[in-house]
């Protein structure tokens, strides 16, 4: 094990191998199974890099794709008040437990109706309580998107897991002159089309009338009308899908994220990614998540594949969840650390995979995160431990060292699709700048009763390009190209 190794000569053969030395805080290498976190001879850190809030609107000319912003992020309407609001863990934790809440709770699978619940079917819009509120946790991420025609611009979410539609908020917005948020004209737009009721395309079985109207209440009282509508959505400049269909909700429904609404990315038949132009040489959609509030990431709808641009994909088998059609699911296999396989019986891995975007951190099932936990801990005994962060348990204090190492974390999925998680993927710095301070590993135990093998967090995919070729039957990963 490389503990044996004395420290100084692993520094003088980390300076070997190390490709260059001394621009920033710290210089990070990844080699046999191990990533070496040095510190540089200067001690000067680069200035933050600051997003360029003006391709984020309008004109945006990204090649690849839709910018993506963080909640935070000084560039999105909804962040840029708060830019200076830190996350902190206990935060980061609450989120996370009210997204898992509902990944994981009862009422999640069992019932999308009414409709199909075969691929492409259910759409689960109740007719009571907000459908906003119910969708799991509060979004980490935001597009702007435009709706209709002249385009009307709204900072929206996007999920793969929906009630199976696009929400966005509609005129008319509060009864009794109350000030309008941001909401979708309908009466503006030219393109706009009602779905009828009884069209193929309307999901509400029990609506009556010309439009595909469902009034929803809470406590007896009309929150407002979900409405089927078809229009015409504008990404960016090369990326628009005519008649989308997406649910308009009027008056009272308040997305917790203060966003307009959410893009259904799920695997719904008039999801986005259903929508989404295809070609032999495109994949439905893929991304990049910024890895932190002061950076842009992208969504690109249709995009090509990762292969035919010359970057190397790792490809898992997709696969669909019986229960629920709208769902993409992986196979969890194993977990590599430091190189080899970890012991772990098969069965405690049965069972789906979630890809999840707006969990923080993986959540595995209690008895494969002991198995984890237990053996980075003996890789780790040379380094003084630190107390817990919330529920990560597995916590260093590197404060004062020149180099530490921490053995590499694979997951390894289905086909073998092995992904090698990037320090800052495997990794939690609660202090991002300073590496030499705490450090914890970025996993914990799901909860016991939990049906889903594990949910792979945003903090695991953050350096990676994920590319959703549904047609193809997969999911890739493209490493390091965020
Ligand atoms: C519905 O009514 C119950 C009991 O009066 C109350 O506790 C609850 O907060 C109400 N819900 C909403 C969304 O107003
Ligand atoms: C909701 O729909 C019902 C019936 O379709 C209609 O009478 C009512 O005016 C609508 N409410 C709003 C706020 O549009
Ligand atoms: C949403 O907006 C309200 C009013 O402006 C604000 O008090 C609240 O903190 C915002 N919520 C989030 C999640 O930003
Ligand atoms: C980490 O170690 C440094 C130096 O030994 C010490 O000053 C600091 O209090 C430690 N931090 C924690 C959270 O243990």
């Amino acid at each position: 094990m490389a503990s044996a190794v004395p420290s100084t000569l692993l520094f003088c053969l980390v300076l070997l191998v190390s490709p260059y030395l001394g621009c920033s805080y710290h210089t990070s290498y990844t080699h046999g199974g191990m990533h070496y976190v040095l510190r540089s001879n200067r001690d000067h850190r680069q200035p933050k890099q600051t997003p360029t809030c003006s391709s984020v609107h309008s004109g945006r000319s990204s090649s690849d794709g839709v910018p993506v912003l963080h909640r935070l992020s000084p560039c999105s309407p909804l962040g840029a008040a708060r830019s200076q609001e830190q996350t902190s863990v206990a935060d980061v934790f609450h989120r996370d437990a009210l997204r898992l809440c509902s990944l994981f709770g009862e009422d999640n699978h069992g019932d999308p109706a009414p409709g199909p619940s075969a691929p492409g079917g259910g759409v689960s819009i109740p007719n009571k309580g907000d459908p906003i509120e119910t969708l799991p946790g509060v979004f980490e991420y935001h597009v702007v998107a435009g709706f209709g025609t002249p385009v009307q611009e709204f900072t929206v979410g996007f999920d793969t897991l929906t009630p199976g539609a696009t929400l966005l908020k509609c005129t008319p917005c509060a009864a009794g002159g109350e000030p309008c948020d941001p909401a979708f004209e309908p009466s503006a737009s030219s393109s706009l089309a009602q779905v009828p009721c009884g069209s193929t395309d309307c999901p509400f079985h029990g609506c009556s009338g010309p439009s595909c109207t469902l009034s929803v209440t809470i406590n007896n009282t009309l929150l407002g009308n979900a409405t089927f509508v078809t229009d015409t959505l504008t990404l960016t400049s090369t990326t628009t899908v005519e008649n989308f269909r997406f649910a308009c909700l009027e008056a009272g429904f308040r997305p917790s994220d203060n966003s307009t609404g959410i893009l259904d990315l799920s695997r719904n038949s008039h999801s986005l990614a259903s929508r989404a132009p295809s070609s032999p040489g495109t994949v439905a959609f893929s991304y990049c998540l910024p890895s932190s509030p002061g950076t842009v990431g992208f969504l690109s709808i249709g995009a090509p594949k990762p292969e035919l641009s010359g970057r190397k994909a790792i490809y898992t088998q997709l696969r669909s969840n019986p229960d629920n059609g709208n769902l993409y699911v992986v196979e969890l296999v194993g977990l590599g650390l430091g190189g080899p396989d970890l012991s772990i019986p098969p069965p405690a891995l049965a069972g789906d995979t979630i890809l999840d975007l707006h969990t923080t951190f993986t959540y595995l099932r209690p008895e494969v995160y002991a198995a984890l936990r237990d053996n980075f801990r003996k890789w780790m005994t040379q380094y003084p431990a630190a107390p817990s962060l919330g529920r990560l348990d597995t916590c260093y204090n590197f404060t004062g060292l020149n180099i530490f190492m921490v053995p590499v974390v694979t997951l390894k999925l289905d086909g073998g699709a092995d992904v090698d998680l990037s320090m800052d993927e495997m990794m939690f710095f609660p202090d991002p700048d300073n590496h030499f301070s705490i450090a914890c590993l970025a996993f914990a135990a799901a909860p016991a009763n939990a049906r889903e093998a594990a949910v792979i967090g945003n903090r695991a995919q953050s350096s990676m390009e994920v590319v959703y070729d549904v047609s193809g039957g997969r999911v890739g990963f493209v490493p390091y190209r965020c």
